[in-house]
């Protein structure tokens, strides 16, 4: 039989990788707790509704990419694609509108998409993900962009392209969309065959079309900043000068549109060269009417999540070490038989006392418990065997200097604390 491996698209995080991982969340936590957000722990699977209804049911997300199941009651239940639509989701099933306005919240965990995998793409891919809600205040939006940004420089990446857009409101959007459908009229059959069938329902989407045909037409396409209303021209008027007030370096693009119907306003993308073709390691903006299509009442938001694969490929590309994993501080050898219960439970002493440490369970002889003590970086190992245990000792061997020495059982606790401290070791 063969043997059965993981879904494509999906990956093990194992090893040094998982200690990248921890580091990443480790400062998103402390990101979080110095911009003042809280942390959301949220569904890892939602009504479909909310997703078909929050990012819009023409956007390749709802319609192509959707991990989407009946369950055994019935329902129409989908692996959430996202976090934004759950977040606002969350505000309003909370009644958080009570709370201190603007609610900042945070959340991470794996996000699904039926993609065709590649480097940066995956099928289950986790994200990090920040919202401000309730704050319409183009500052908001300015906020959301320092704090990914610091995000990154903590992380020790640098070198980051932001692209920024207006992507207009209700308002501006219909003469848009006409000066778009008039623009594509005269030219719809070169355009394929998915653009042609979101003409009416969805022009702008064609904006994001990947096909280099789709691309090439749009190229001379009508621009939406060239459409927006007095309120999204200041609005980004606000945001591209507050941007360059606090010294972050961004890129207008006129072009840029996002592959979710809920934006208004402000839309941005940061890119990474490292990341080859699936070079946006964050995605953002501002979706003040989500949490009316979702069924709520009015609540402005703006928020950027950012994909901790490319995160992590992102710190591997630019040299960006986290430090070494932490390694076992001690390794408890077992010189005789009968001494593995007095093995064990100086080794529970040891952990208790909150020094790393680790035992032999293979049956090894003293020797390859050495080995073994060394390849797994043990900085000290403690001996036991018949004659430590009769004369109420412990063999003590720092794995550095190769010294080693004998101590009373009652010192070792002490002894290994002493050690730790002068090495600075510590999680
Ligand atoms: P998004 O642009 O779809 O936006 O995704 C954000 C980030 O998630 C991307 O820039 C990328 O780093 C990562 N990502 C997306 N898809 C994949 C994939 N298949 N494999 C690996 N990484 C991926 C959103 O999801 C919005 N909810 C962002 C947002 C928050 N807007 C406002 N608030």
């Amino acid at each position: 039989m063969e043997a059965i491996r993981a879904p494509r698209g999906t990956r093990d995080v194992l090893g040094d990788e998982s200690w990248k991982w921890a580091h990443v969340l480790k400062v998103c936590r402390e990101v979080a707790c110095d911009f003042g957000y809280s942390e959301a722990l949220l569904p890892i699977f939602e009504h479909t509704e909310l997703f078909s209804r929050g990012i819009g049911d023409t956007t390749d997300v709802v319609e192509k990419e959707m991990y989407t199941f009946t369950d055994r009651g019935d329902r129409s239940i989908t692996l959430r694609p996202e976090l934004t639509a759950s977040m606002v989701r969350s505000y309003l099933e909370h009644d958080m509108r009570r709370l201190p306005q603007p609610v900042k919240l945070w959340g991470w965990g794996p996000m699904f998409r039926y993609e065709r995998p590649q480097k940066g793409r995956y099928r289950q891919f986790q994200q990090v993900d920040f919202e401000i809600l309730g704050a319409s205040s183009a500052l908001a939006d300015i906020e959301t962009i320092d704090t990914s940004m610091e995000l990154y420089r903590r992380l020790g990446i640098s070198n980051l392209q932001v692209l920024i857009n207006s992507v207009g409101c209700p308002n501006c959007r219909p003469a848009y969309r006409a000066a778009l459908k008039t623009f594509m009229e005269s030219r719809l059959g070169e355009f394929c065959d998915t653009c042609q069938s979101r003409f009416e329902r969805n022009p702008l989407r064609v904006l994001d079309c990947k096909k280099p045909g789709c691309r090439e037409l749009s190229e001379s396409a009508p621009l939406v900043v060239d459409s927006l209303c007095g309120e999204c021209r200041e609005h980004f008027d606000v945001v591209t000068s507050g941007l360059s007030e606090i010294g972050a370096e961004v890129r207008v693009d006129n072009r840029l549109v996002r592959g979710l119907d809920y934006y208004t306003k402000t839309a941005y993308e940061i890119l990474a060269g490292e990341l080859g073709s699936q070079n946006a390691v964050c995605g953002g903006g501002r979706y003040d009417n989500l949490a009316e299509a979702i069924g709520g009442p009015h609540v402005p938001g703006v928020g950027f999540a950012s994909g901790i694969e490319r995160i992590v490929l992102t710190m591997e590309g630019q040299g960006a070490h986290p430090g070494e994993a932490p390694r076992t501080d001690v390794y408890v050898v077992t010189a005789s038989p009968d001494s593995h219960m007095a093995a064990a439970s100086l080794l529970h002493e040891i952990r208790v006392s909150g020094i790393s440490a680790d035992m032999d369970y293979m049956n090894r002889a003293v020797k390859a418990q050495m080995k073994h003590a060394s390849s797994i970086g043990a900085g000290l190992v403690c001996i036991i065997g018949d004659e430590e245990t009769s004369s109420g000792t412990v063999g003590i061997k720092d794995m550095t200097s190769g010294v080693q020495e004998s101590a009373p059982r009652e010192e070792v606790l002490a002894r290994l604390a002493a050690w730790r401290e002068s090495r600075g070791t510590g999680r």
